[in-house]
């Protein structure tokens, strides 16, 4: 989980990625500087990352997990989002309530979002997930996205969040001024087919960037600094790049690290092209 080595720093752009320990680096940055935090941190469900060994006690884990949110709520902005995304197992069922209960020493839970990676609608399916071989258990098509913040009381922008109407007439009927509504707490968001494990950067857990994308707008306006202590793959970087915002990304893996700063080179010259200027 920790690592004695010093921590490594680069620049991508206006983002940062730190190489090195999460909880050693969160402890050592300023308060109240970061606007939105989003992550998924390792689950502790035994997954083949490239060096983190993802299997602590229960305790263990959890205690850890603790310790890197009192951190977070240390360095977040009085009026910032902590996006929490994380999910439990057949094995391992209480684990995210368990993890939520804990935290509501640190944080008030504003919003409990549904992280929806495939649905059965109308007899077809839509989006991807792993089979889960039981005759006891479902397969699991869902993950939690804890919204937690330090007072309960952020104001969001729903509507930059938000769908169009699907019955235009509610739009004057309703009074409203523009043709957008509140998504609601259940984020469809598929996985994109993929045939190959290079195409997913050989990281066994990544998420959608356009999940991080649509924290980012939810959040709102008013952001600056984005950090994601668990980056991975430089999903979220990737997210606040293209939101326009500074992101700062913490990785413990070196070739993780590597996958996070070729992606968002590509970003950064995909936005200086001639096509985007
Ligand atoms: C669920 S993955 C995050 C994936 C990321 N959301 C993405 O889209 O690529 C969790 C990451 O945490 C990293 N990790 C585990 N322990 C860590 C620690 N103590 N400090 C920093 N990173 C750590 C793992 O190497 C792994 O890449």
């Amino acid at each position: 989980m920790t690592q004695s080595s010093r921590p490594q720093r680069f620049r991508a752009g206006r983002h940062r990625i730190v190489q090195g320990d999460s909880l050693q680096i969160l402890r050592r940055m300023h308060s109240g500087t970061i606007d939105v935090v989003i992550t998924s941190p390792p689950y502790n469900i035994g997954l083949a990352y490239e060096s983190y060994q993802d299997s602590l006690t229960e305790d263990g884990y959890l205690g850890w997990m603790e310790d890197i949110c009192a951190a977070i709520r240390k360095i977040l902005t009085p009026d910032g989002s902590f996006f929490l995304n994380i999910a439990g197992t057949s094995a391992q069922p209480w684990l995210p309530f368990e993890l939520a209960v804990r935290l509501r020493k640190q944080f008030v839970l504003q919003n409990h979002i549904v992280w929806v990676k495939s649905i059965a609608v109308d007899g077809s399916t839509v989006g991807h997930f792993k089979p889960v071989n039981s005759p006891r258990f479902l397969n699991r098509n869902h993950e939690h996205l804890f919204h937690l913040t330090l007072s309960g009381d952020v104001r969001l922008d729903r509507l930059a969040a938000g769908v169009p109407y699907k019955d235009k007439s509610n739009i004057a009927r309703r009074g409203h001024a523009q043709d957008r509504r509140c998504r609601g707490d259940t984020w469809l968001i598929p996985y994109e087919t993929v045939r190959k494990k290079e195409q997913k950067f050989h990281h066994p857990g990544t998420f959608p960037v356009a999940l991080p994308e649509l924290c980012l707008k939810l959040h709102g306006g008013n952001a600056e600094k984005v950090l994601d202590p668990f980056m991975g793959t430089g999903t979220t970087l990737i997210a606040a790049q293209r939101q326009g915002l500074t992101g700062i990304g913490i990785e413990i893996d070196p070739h993780y690290v590597s996958v996070a700063r070729a992606r968002l080179a590509a970003e950064l010259a995909a936005a200086r092209s001639p096509q985007n200027v």
